[in-house]
């Protein structure tokens, strides 16, 4: 029996007979009393930016499911508003923000970037690690993130979500420079908030990239979604060389190998369209994270069967359970509870 907590082992590359577990998305609008506390915030940059109510909605799953590691309580896009980008939330919508033009993106690159703006975010961190201690939950780890530079230069190219993100594609063949300036701006001010999240508390970074599988070319895909990860994690490491970082370039299919063998990732998130025998290869490689369906746990409909399979099929070596996606917000809190058992019991 090791004292170490369960994920920082299986980071560098240990086994657990049980996998240690979490979720994306694991605080949000499918726990009742996360939407209490949304209420009371405001808006949902409101929650954001409130470190002790921030704080209590991280915690909130790790009472209720005793995850093995907690994640901040925060958003991909609060990087944007550190270049100095208007970003806000539609009720019900989704984000939105000034979308940067071909023409504006060297200004933004060269505006001074003002990460004292993100100071209630380092506090959160500070709080929640507090808050972990404090209720006893000292085997639980704080998982810090930011968005990839290219997943957050999709949302700031179209103006909020999209459907196709045809602007940043547009970009990507017609605009090379202004992206790169755009990409290159995100890169260092994405590194230098991860390391005062690690400075403040954060004992893990996850680096979402949700849009990578936008990318289906090799070169474009090195350049816009490896390329800018692998200087994030350069500089991380040269601040903190042991603290892990867990890349997940969501729908990389292909290219998920050579995200894995060129970025210097510790682990690597799966999206639940990797099949299990790939899963098996990557993790010959580096630990494994994922794979879950999110719709498979909001439905609950082959739940017990699809949990024991990627069980079974990464037993052998490092794995941290989770989904491939962010959890749904229709998933009833229920099912979340009869995976953590199906999980634990399997031992
Ligand atoms: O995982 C966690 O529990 C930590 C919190 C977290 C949020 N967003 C809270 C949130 C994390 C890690 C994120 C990451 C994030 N944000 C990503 C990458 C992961 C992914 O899902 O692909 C992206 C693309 C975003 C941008 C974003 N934020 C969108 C597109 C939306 C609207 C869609 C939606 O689900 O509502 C958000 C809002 C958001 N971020 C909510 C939460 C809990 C819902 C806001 C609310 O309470 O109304």
């Amino acid at each position: 029996m090791t004292h170490e907590k369960k994920i920082l082992n299986v980071l560098k590359g240990g086994k657990e007979t049980i996998p240690p577990v979490w979720l994306m998305r694991q605080a949000g609008r499918y726990l009742p009393e996360y939407q209490e506390v949304r209420a009371k915030a405001g808006g949902f940059l409101d929650l954001v930016f409130n470190p002790e109510l921030a704080a209590e909605v991280t915690l909130q799953p790790i009472r209720r499911f005793g995850f093995d590691a907690a994640i901040l309580f925060s958003d991909i896009l609060v990087v944007p508003q550190a270049l100095g980008t208007r970003v806000w939330f539609e009720e019900g919508e989704g984000p939105r923000l000034d979308p940067v033009s071909v023409e504006n993106a060297a200004v933004l690159a060269n505006n001074n970037l003002d990460l004292s703006l993100l100071n209630p975010i380092f506090e959160t961190v500070g709080l929640i690690r507090e808050g972990l201690q404090r209720e006893g939950f000292s085997h639980t780890a704080l998982i810090g993130f930011a968005g990839a530079p290219w997943t957050v230069a999709c949302y700031m190219i179209e103006g909020g979500g999209s459907d196709s993100y045809a602007k940043a594609l547009q970009w990507v063949r017609e605009a090379p420079q202004a992206l790169e300036q755009l990409i290159d701006a995100l890169t260092d001010v994405t590194a230098a908030y991860l390391i005062k999240q690690i400075a403040s508390g954060a004992e893990i970074v996850q680096i979402f990239d949700s849009w990578a599988g936008l990318l289906k070319d090799p070169e474009d895909f090195r350049r816009w979604v490896i390329e800018p990860t692998q200087k994030i994690v350069t500089k991380i490491r040269q601040f903190y060389p042991d603290v892990p970082v867990i890349g997940f370039p969501r729908g990389a299919g292909p290219h998920y190998r050579a995200y894995i063998e060129a970025t210097q990732i510790q682990a690597v998130g799966l999206d639940q369209h990797v099949t299990m025998n790939k899963a098996q290869k990557y993790q010959t490689l580096i630990p494994v994270q994922g794979n879950l369906d999110p719709e498979i746990l909001k439905t609950g409909e082959m739940l017990d069967a699809s949990i024991d399979s990627i069980l079974e099929t990464l037993s052998a070596g490092p794995h941290i359970f989770n989904l491939g996606h962010g959890i749904h917000k229709d998933t009833p809190p229920a099912h979340v509870t009869r995976l953590m058992t199906r999980i634990r019991k399997a031992a």
